[in-house]
């Protein structure tokens, strides 16, 4: 592991998180014995638009009992669930904080799916050529210092005709965010890239651009309802504050001010390999 994806894996890393959501679940009256992968939702969607965004970019692909996907940066785990349990597709999720990879796997086996994960990072998956059709990348490429490596990497374990989806906060203005923000507390492990920058790693790699979608409105509404649900009330027992530790809302601040002025916005980007 490189000094960054040590310093990007303590970042993320929160001991006992699996027992604080159980406990938070509780919480809200629901036992650990009867859990659907639904009752996960609030926590385990860790980006801009939580599992309404995840489906959103399902719809553009081909996903279904058939399909080998790989989620690139998994969490806990949401997506991979919602891949496996919404479209039958046979899934493992990769990511680089061993303890979200111990959490994903427990409450996996808690709601009885099948995903798998595993420690490793994006830039040198410890996976063989040509072994999935789709994957995915959902709010990690900001802590990806060498998107040519990324997509090299991605072309290498997809097999032909395979289909990369991309939902990740880009640079579409001027100003870079206050730290600290959900993804980095400081500069040294963020990596925001404009559109520019993916569409040009992703032409070396060999892929095909399918469809680009800016979600800078998306996300300012998302945000509004948000911040209208919890007005007068304090942060609900299961939400991605479990994830974000005792600044959350700080970094959930400034994040919302970046997106707020046009700055930063989260951007979903479909690619093809030749078939
Ligand atoms: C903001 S979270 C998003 C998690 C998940 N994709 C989701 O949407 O719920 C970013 C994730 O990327 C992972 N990550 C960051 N750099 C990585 C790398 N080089 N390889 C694999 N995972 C990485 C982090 O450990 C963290 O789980």
């Amino acid at each position: 592991m490189s000094l960054t994806e040590s310093n990007v894996a303590r970042h993320y890393g929160r001991l006992g998180l699996y027992d604080r959501i159980i406990t938070g679940l509780a919480e809200l009256g629901k036992s650990e014995d009867n859990l659907t992968p639904d009752d996960l939702k609030a926590v385990d969607e860790f980006h801009i638009g939580g599992v309404e965004a995840t489906r959103d970019l399902m719809a553009q692909v081909d996903i279904g009992p058939q399909s080998r996907a790989l989620d690139i940066g998994s969490g806990i785990g949401g997506t991979a669930r919602h891949m496996a349990h919404s479209h039958g597709a046979i899934v493992t999720g990769l990511d680089l904080t061993p303890e979200y990879v111990e959490t994903a796997r427990r409450l996996t086996k808690l709601v009885g799916l099948s995903p798998e994960f595993v420690v490793g990072s994006a830039l040198d998956m410890p996976f063989d050529d040509q072994t999935f059709d789709l994957a995915t990348l959902i709010h990690v490429g900001m802590n990806l210092p060498d998107k040519a490596k990324l997509f090299s990497e991605v072309a290498r374990v997809l097999k032909p005709g395979g289909s990369f989806a991309v939902y990740d906060v880009m640079q579409v203005g001027k100003a870079h965010p206050e730290f600290p923000v959900p993804w980095a507390s400081s500069a040294d492990t963020s990596f925001l890239d404009r559109p520019d920058a993916y569409l040009a790693a992703a032409d070396k790699g060999g892929f095909t651009l399918v469809a680009q979608r800016e979600r800078g409105a998306f996300a300012r509404d998302f945000f509004a309802r948000l911040s209208a649900s919890l007005q007068d009330s304090s942060p609900p027992p299961v939400g991605l504050g479990l994830l974000m530790g005792e600044d959350a809302q700080l970094k959930i601040r400034n994040m919302v001010k970046s997106v707020g002025a046009g700055d930063i916005a989260p951007v979903e980007m479909i690619f093809r390999l030749p078939g």
